[in-house]
């Protein structure tokens, strides 16, 4: 897999995760779980994704999203991290160009604020 480019991303995303921990950066660094269930319907995740608590059609492209929170490893080889997963959703392709998932466009608040609800899935 192309895990470099991805380690080295979620390295600096991690990396901006500490460096903003309690630092009074804005809000977008912790994410807003509500927020981000709204986010997932409106980035229409739920087309090909079950994701408990986000309604949508009953279509399984993706693998479900319930109980995320307690999978150690996500799409096939991303230790599950919250910055790994925000990456993930943000930038699958770079991840794994082979991959069914598609760039969504998903912004960097965004991205944080699903990952803060995804992360309440166990
Ligand atoms: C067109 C269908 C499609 C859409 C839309 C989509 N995904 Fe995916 N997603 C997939 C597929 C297919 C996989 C499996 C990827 C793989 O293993 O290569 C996946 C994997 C994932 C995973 C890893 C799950 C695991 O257990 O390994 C997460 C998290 C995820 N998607 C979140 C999202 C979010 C959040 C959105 C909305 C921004 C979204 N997806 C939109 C198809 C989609």
């Amino acid at each position: 897999m192309t895990g470099r480019t991805a380690i080295a991303a979620c390295l600096l995303a991690a990396a901006c995760l500490t460096g903003c921990d309690g630092g009074g950066k804005p809000a977008a660094v912790d994410g807003d779980p509500q927020r981000g269930r709204l986010a997932l319907t409106q980035y229409a995740c739920r087309a090909c994704h079950e994701i408990p608590g986000v309604t949508g059609s009953d279509v399984q492209v993706g693998p479900s999203l319930a109980g995320l929170a307690k999978k150690r490893i996500i799409a096939r080889s991303l230790p599950n991290t919250p910055a790994n997963l925000a990456h993930w959703i943000r930038d699958p392709r770079a991840v794994d160009p082979a991959t069914a998932m598609p760039v969504l466009g998903v912004t960097e608040a965004d991205a944080r604020d699903m990952v803060a609800y995804l992360m309440t899935l166990d």
